[in-house]
């Protein structure tokens, strides 16, 4: 098996895609291989009839309307779909739509053909037969199969394609869902392979597993085994649906959507579909016995109950007499719906109220073992955890590869290996065998010599058990685990809400770790003592951490607290502690980097803008939103971005970014108007790029698309940045819009309120963020400090604070979780 490549292809020489077939996944991956800069042609089949508008508007089959009606409406759809698959809506100018009769040809000049049709041998191949005759050699076919045979497919095509071939399976949505499966074949090169590893971690910032072309491949071959067992179980416990889902959820470390909202979410018929293929590809009867179909879903989809997709599975939805929704749950006797009873129990609570995964399942699965709640965990657990391990070797190399196929294709917080290490693997096994289970052989043999886990960490590195002996976890070599790093003892110095830890080569990184990361008085102490630390002995500063979000924003309890009790001077103290600890980070001697994920909003957002450099992920939600809550930004954020509008308009007073000749102070008011819209909308980026667009990052901010590989980045910046001599930026005179800035910005105030887009209060805020934003009642193009700025920002915080309905909103967001709008 040899292949021809001049010199080895690197993933950033794949420039073109075409992905054949237009559907749910077709256009999810098409969607995503133009986030990663690719032009991708989108193709499906021609339609053999008219749509009745078609006929109305006199088109004929033969109108390119017509042919490539199911390709154009993927990306129409595109833009419309929640969530949303593109970081751009505009980048659907990034595919082109077309059909497979009339532009097969166009196969012949892509790089990487994803071949993404219904679920069919018979039509795979034959898809693979029209590509075959119309790629160029060299070209990568992948197929996202559920769980067809690779091989099979490939059957009939030349050498040189299957050298090519291979499957990716991504989840669905693509963007999101971290995992993509590859499968070879036998024939597939090892240099294919690769590549597509490469793209798809590099370009694509997925997580890989190597699979074996085995029924289902990894994740959906053992989730799919959770589900039926789970299923069985809730049946022979008699639990109702609704508590099944309440323990195999949250409280299990596993999504929300648990197990029955997620088998509807799916389709009950397409589970039927994955629980056939394994069953007639199986050539062991008792997994064919454990894949035969579920008497209940057989029911429920002859009923055309499919889930959500019909409307009814497992739960439906009904309006009450006063109109509203309510979701009722199946009774399994009836299959009648009635609605749904509250789940609660002393078991339940204890996990709910244990931290992390690792205890929630302990508190769960170690409860009395008398308990009906404890007992169906254990049950459910027990033979997913004993089937995983039977895979090993079968489906799947190794443990880490099943671990990371369960925790990026289904969310859970840990894979099955780690879930069993974390509740005590000699105690856990020694209980199954007690009931009678049969254990796999390896895993006696791995007791019996003396081991009590399946992995072991050890100076900052991961082994896991491997043919009787403990591996090291490959690691990309550029991801840094903070957690490791404070096992062993890098904390260099810490608060309730933060850490510093030391990352090597002399860079420190500043964890958040608050609940829900929001900054509090905690926080900011970390962020004065590790200023002043890191000036004294660190090259330099990384802002990042390893939460669900970057930060949600300030902590609004305190304030609200002092603000009802009027206790203004110390309201007043909070402003100046905040804006003081962020004129710190900014003014700080040594390079900072700061590198924020998922949800980074109004303080969070204040964080990252004194930031040398700010690293954001294409998940990055980033915004400004303190209207929401009644406010405006008052820790630097108005001045931030009063900052940034007179750099865009030219008129920068710092040496480094000299205003541009002939700029005038009229310029300002563009820019300005632009991020007075964004703050004073609240809104927040639909991904990292997009805070680009919405204004709110500087020329030097840039978009890393492997998210885990942040804060090795990150560190890698800080360490350029000291290289060149690094000196912190001098202070600003800003040029700001004054008077007329501000009335203009008034004027736009008035308008919205007219037409009624806004509130009273609404305009209320946004008037006093117009104030700050325009730099107060001063010249247009007059220079203010930085200080003045702050000093305005904190007098309309204070105002506003005073406000009964910005209150309200602060109460609202704490107790609901939700802006309200009053
Ligand atoms: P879908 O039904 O939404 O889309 C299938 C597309 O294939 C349609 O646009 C259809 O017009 C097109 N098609 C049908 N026959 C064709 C032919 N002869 N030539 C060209 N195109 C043809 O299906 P979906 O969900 O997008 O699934 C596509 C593939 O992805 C399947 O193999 C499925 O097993 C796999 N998959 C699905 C996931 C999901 O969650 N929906 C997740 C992962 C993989």
């Amino acid at each position: 098996m040899s292949i021809r490549m001049t010199q080895r292809r690197t993933a950033a020489s794949v420039r073109s895609a075409a992905v054949i077939g237009s559907g749910v996944m077709g256009a999810g991956i098409a969607a995503h291989l133009a986030n990663s800069g690719m032009r991708v042609l989108l193709l499906d089949v021609v339609p053999r009839t008219l749509t009745e508008a078609e006929e109305r508007k006199g088109l004929t089959l033969d109108d390119p309307a017509v042919r490539n009606r199911l390709a154009e409406g993927a990306v129409a759809g595109m833009a419309k779909s929640q969530p949303a698959p593109l970081y751009d809506s505009a980048w659907t100018s990034r595919i082109r739509p077309g059909n497979l009769t009339d532009d097969l040809s166009l196969l012949g000049d892509t790089d990487w053909i994803v071949e993404a049709v219904v679920e069919r041998l018979d039509v795979k191949r034959e898809v693979l037969a029209a590509i075959e005759s119309a790629r160029r050699p060299g070209t990568l076919v992948t197929t996202n199969t559920s769980g067809l045979s690779v091989a099979a497919m490939a059957e009939g095509r030349s050498k040189e394609f299957r050298e090519h071939f291979a499957a990716t399976h991504f989840f669905n949505p693509p963007r999101y869902m971290k995992l993509v499966e590859i499968v070879p074949t036998e024939d597939t090169a090892p240099e294919v392979t690769e590549l597509l590893g490469e793209l798809c971690v590099s370009r694509l910032g997925k997580g890989v597993v190597v699979a074996r072309d085995t029924p289902n491949f990894i994740a959906n071959r053992i989730g799919t085994y959770g589900m039926l067992v789970t299923l069985a179980d809730t049946i022979r416990f008699g639990l109702t649906v609704e508590e099944a889902d309440a323990l195999t959820g949250p409280a299990m470390g596993r999504p929300k959507t648990a197990t029955f909202r997620m088998l509807d979410l799916v389709g009950l018929d397409t589970l039927l579909h994955v629980v056939d293929n394994v069953r007639e590809r199986s050539e062991d009867e008792a997994e064919r016995d454990i894949f035969a179909r579920p008497q209940v879903l057989e029911e429920l989809v002859g009923m055309g109950r499919l889930g959500e997709k019909s409307g009814s599975g497992f739960y439906r939805k009904r309006k009450d007499a006063d109109g509203r929704s309510r979701i009722e749950s199946l009774r399994f006797g009836t299959l009648e719906y009635g609605p749904q009873v509250k789940v609660s129990s002393p078991v339940l609570d204890a996990a709910k109220a244990a931290k992390g995964a690792a205890a929630k399942a302990k508190a769960l699965l170690g409860a009395n073992p008398q308990d009906r709640y404890a007992q169906f965990a254990w049950s459910t657990v027990k033979q997913t955890l004993l089937y995983a391990a039977f895979q090993v070797g079968v489906i799947a190399e190794s443990v880490v590869d099943i671990d990371r196929a369960m925790k990026w294709g289904f969310n859970w917080e840990l894979g099955p290996f780690e879930l069993w290490d974390a509740i005590g693997l000699r105690s856990s096994v020694a209980r199954m065998s007690e009931e009678g289970e049969s254990i796999p052989e390896w895993v006696e043999a791995w007791l019996a010599a003396g081991n009590s886990s399946f992995y072991r960490i050890s100076e900052q590195k991961r082994f896991f058990v491997s043919g009787g002996g403990l591996r090291e976890e490959r690691q990309e070599e550029d991801v840094i685990s903070l957690a490791a790093l404070k096992e062993d003892g890098r904390t260099v110095l810490g608060t309730s809400g933060a850490s510093l830890i030391d990352i090597g080569d002399d860079v420190v990184c500043l964890e958040f770790h608050s609940p829900n990361n929001a900054i509090g008085g905690d926080i900011l102490s970390a962020i004065r003592q590790s200023s002043a630390e890191v000036s004294r002995n660190w090259r330099g500063l990384v802002l990042a951490n390893e939460g669900r979000n970057f930060c949600v924003g300030a902590n609004l309890m305190l304030l609200l607290m002092e603000a009802q009790a009027g206790e203004w001077e110390e309201v007043e103290d909070i402003i100046r502690f905040f804006q003081d600890s962020m004129l710190r980070l900014k003014r700080l001697d040594r390079p900072v980097v700061a590198a924020p994920h998922r949800m980074t909003l109004g303080g969070g957002v204040e964080a990252c803008l004194p930031a040398d450099v700010i690293l954001l992920s294409p998940e990055t939600y980033f915004g400004l939103v303190e209207t929401g809550v009644g406010l405006i930004p008052a820790g630097g954020g108005c001045k931030e971005a009063a900052i940034m509008a007179m750099q865009r308009a030219g008129l920068s007073s710092s040496a480094a970014t000299k205003g541009s000749a002939g700029a005038s102070p009229g310029d300002l008011q563009p820019h300005v108007n632009a991020l007075f819209e964004t703050i004073a909308l609240a809104r927040t980026s639909t991904s990292g790029h997009d805070a680009a667009k919405q204004g709110l990052l500087r020329p030097q901010d840039r978009v890393l698309v492997r998210q885990d590989a942040r804060i090795a980045e990150a560190k890698r910046l800080v360490l350029e940045l000291d290289r060149a001599g690094y000196a912190a930026p001098e202070e600003e005179r800003v040029a700001v819009a004054g008077r007329e800035g501000k009335a203009v910005l008034a004027m736009g105030v008035h308008a919205m309120r007219l037409s009624g887009h806004i509130s009273d209060h609404d305009a209320l805020i946004a008037g006093k963020l117009a104030h700050v934003l325009a730099g107060g009642d001063v010249r247009q193009g007059a220079r203010v400090s930085e200080q003045y700025l702050l000093d305005l920002e904190c007098e309309a915080f204070l105002s506003l604070c005073g406000e009964s309905k910005t209150q309200e909103r602060m109460s609202h967001m704490l107790t609901k979780g939700k802006p309200l709008r009053n």
